[in-house]
C-alpha cells in the first residue's frame, strides 16, 4: 500500500495537473475496494439516506446515521483522504452547531475532514471552522440539501445572473478557507472559468471535463441503484441485474434442492447409528 494521503497531496494535484478522484462509501467492504483501487477521496456521501437507506432525499439523513456509517467506512480506508458529509441542518443554523457536528466526524468517526452544501450564505460559518482546525471542502451548484428552494434537480448557472452567482459562492468559499470545492451540475463552461479563476482544487460531479478531479456516487458508477440515474453518470459496471439473478438461482435451487450440494456439507467422525444409540 502507497502512503496515506493528505490534505496538502490533493492541493498539490490541482499544481501539478494531475486529476483527483473521489467516489462514495457507506460500509467498510466497499470502502476497502476504493482504498485499494486509488481513489484520493472517499465520501462518505448524505447520498447514503437514498441510496442505502430507502430514504426519497437527503433531507431526513441524521448525524447518527451518517456517523454510524462513517465509521463503518474509516475501518475500510487506508490511504485516501476520508470525508464526511455533513447532514441538512447539522451546520447551517449556526456556526457552534457546525463546529461541535465536523467535530464529531473528525473525533468520532476519524474522518479527516467534512464537506458542506452551500456558498455565501454559509461562508462566515466555514470560516469559523476552519479557524476551529477542520478541514473543509465546499459544494455548490446543484446543492441537493436545499434543491427544492432551487426549483429541484435543475442544471444551475445557465444564464448570466445565475452563473455570476456560482462564481460568487465559489469565491466566498475560497476565501472562507475551503481546501476544495465540489461543483455539482453546472455548465462545463462556468466550471471550467471557475477551476481557473480559484487556486482550491474543484471536483465536478455533472460539470464536465474542465474541473480538477471528478466525483460519482460508487452505486450509480457500478450501476446498483437503479431509481434515478442522472445523465451525467457513467455506469462502468451493470451490478443490479446480476444481483437479482443470483438470488433468483439460488431461491431456485434451494426449492428444488439442488443447493446445497454433498461439496457444501460437512461429514461426522462417527456413523448416524452410534450417535442415535448413545442417545
Ligand atoms: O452525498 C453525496 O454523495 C454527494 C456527492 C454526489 C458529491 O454529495
Amino acid at each position: 500500500m502507497s502512503k496515506k494521503l493528505t490534505i496538502a497531496d490533493i492541493i498539490a494535484m490541482k499544481k501539478a495537473g494531475e486529476k483527483i478522484t473521489m467516489l462514495t462509501a457507506y460500509d467498510a467492504g466497499f470502502a476497502a475496494y476504493l482504498d485499494q483501487s486509488g481513489i484520493d477521496l472517499v465520501l462518505v456521501g448524505d447520498s447514503l439516506g437514498m441510496v442505502a437507506l430507502g430514504y426519497d432525499s437527503t433531507v431526513p439523513v441524521t448525524m447518527e446515521e451518517m456517523l454510524h456509517h462513517a465509521r463503518a467506512v474509516r475501518r475500510g480506508v487506508k490511504r485516501a483522504i476520508l470525508v464526511g458529509d455533513m447532514p441538512f441542518l447539522s451546520y447551517q443554523a449556526d456556526s457552534r452547531d457546525a463546529v461541535y457536528n465536523a467535530g464529531r466526524f473528525l473525533k468520532e468517526a476519524g474522518c479527516d475532514c467534512v464537506k458542506v452544501e452551500g456558498g455565501i450564505e454559509i461562508a462566515d460559518t466555514v470560516r469559523i471552522m476552519v479557524r476551529a482546525g477542520i478541514p473543509v471542502i465546499g459544494h455548490i451548484g446543484l446543492t441537493p440539501q436545499t434543491a427544492s428552494q432551487l426549483g429541484g434537480f435543475k442544471v444551475q448557472g445557465r444564464d448570466l445572473d445565475s452563473a455570476k452567482r456560482v462564481i460568487a459562492d465559489a469565491k466566498a468559499l475560497e476565501k472562507a478557507g475551503v481546501f476544495a470545492l465540489v461543483l455539482e451540475c453546472i455548465p462545463e463552461k462556468l466550471a471550467a472559468v471557475i477551476t481557473e479563476l480559484i487556486t482550491v482544487p474543484t471536483i465536478g460531479i455533472g460539470a464536465g471535463s474542465g474541473c480538477d478531479g471528478q466525483v460519482l456516487v460508487t452505486h450509480d458508477l457500478v450501476g446498483l441503484f437503479d431509481k434515478h440515474v442522472p445523465r451525467f453518470v457513467k455506469s462502468y459496471a451493470n451490478l443490479a441485474p446480476q444481483i437479482k439473478d443470483a438470488v433468483a438461482a439460488f431461491r431456485d435451487e434451494v426449492k428444488t434442492g439442488a443447493f446445497p450440494a454433498p461439496e457444501h456439507a460437512f461429514s461426522m467422525q462417527i456413523e448416524v447409528k452410534d450417535l442415535l444409540d448413545s442417545n
